[in-house]
């Protein structure tokens, strides 16, 4: 395993390889983020994971500054899985100067978690533009566990004309069903048994869709008052398009059930596809 700091040395480094897969983290990696570089080296011989706290993508009152570094433990993961390139750059080398250049996603990134964390997703899709351009990947592997991120970063790859292709893949979960997240830690034990009820609210949602013909709003809405009634601050609860995330027209099959809530300070967001 290799560790390096810098675009010019990664440029380097990279200039001999066939072929690279490429996952984009923040670090603080877990069982979720592995399996990403599992199937990486199903895309590609070399596998570059980046770990990098972007800062463009955190609002004011956001984790940014108690987000988890954890560099060492980080590298220790991902040497156990194999040969991999690790990118980690320090501030000053992904924003020399001032990013007054960012990439405008398109408007849905105003909804969802967009409308909660207003400029998120220019931050990320900005972060993950630079990326792409300073590792120069083949593949790129997400997580469908950030789905409106992934959604975003798959618009900005065909708009842009990126030559690369985007890899989804299955959302990692814990015994009980709850999402890995890095923000999991950030729970008391006391919240982190409630926490699996986010995924039981988006699972029972699955059923009723599968059940026959539903009002959406109602059960979007029912979804809100038995999360509320248990102590979560719910940002939304939606039933929408998978391809568009928009809201569903008539007829729409594919669809996906996207939440975000809160636990006392912990910001929770999982989803579940579901095909009718
Ligand atoms: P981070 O939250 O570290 O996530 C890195 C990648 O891991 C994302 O593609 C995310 O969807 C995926 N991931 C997280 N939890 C997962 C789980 N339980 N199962 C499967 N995949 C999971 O997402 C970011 O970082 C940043 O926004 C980034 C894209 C790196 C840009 O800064």
């Amino acid at each position: 395993m290799q560790v390096i700091h810098t675009v010019s040395e990664l440029r380097q480094r990279l200039s001999t390889e066939a072929s690279v897969a490429f996952v984009p983290t923040m670090g603080n990696l877990h069982a979720g983020h592995l399996d990403l570089v599992r199937i990486a080296r199903q895309h590609a011989s070399c596998v570059v994971v980046s770990i990098f706290v972007n800062p463009l993508q955190f609002g004011a009152n956001e984790d940014f500054g108690k987000y988890p570094r954890t560099l060492q433990a980080d590298c220790d993961k991902l040497a156990a899985t194999g040969e991999v390139i690790v990118f980690a750059p320090g501030e000053a080398d992904m924003y020399p100067q001032p990013q007054q250049i960012t990439v405008e996603p398109p408007p849905i990134a105003q909804e969802l978690c967009g409308a909660f964390r207003p400029g998120h997703f220019r931050g990320v899709a900005t972060v993950v533009l630079k990326l792409f351009n300073m590792v120069q990947p083949q593949v790129a592997v997400f997580g469908k566990k950030d789905y409106q991120q992934l959604h975003v970063v798959r618009q900005m790859t065909a708009q842009l004309n990126l030559a690369l292709e985007i890899v989804g893949a299955e959302t990692l979960r814990a015994a009980d069903g709850l999402a890995l997240s890095s923000r999991n830690q950030y729970l008391s034990a006391a919240e982190r048994t409630e926490a699996v009820f986010l995924y039981q609210t988006l699972t029972n949602m699955r059923k009723s869709l599968q059940n026959g013909p539903q009002d959406y709003a109602k059960l979007e809405h029912d979804a809100v008052v038995a999360l509320s009634a248990r102590g979560w601050q719910v940002d939304y609860v939606a039933i929408r398009a998978q391809s568009s995330l928009a809201v569903p027209v008539p007829g729409e099959r594919e669809l996906v059930v996207l939440a975000a809530a809160r636990l006392g300070a912990t910001r929770l967001i999982d989803n579940l596809e579901v095909c009718l």
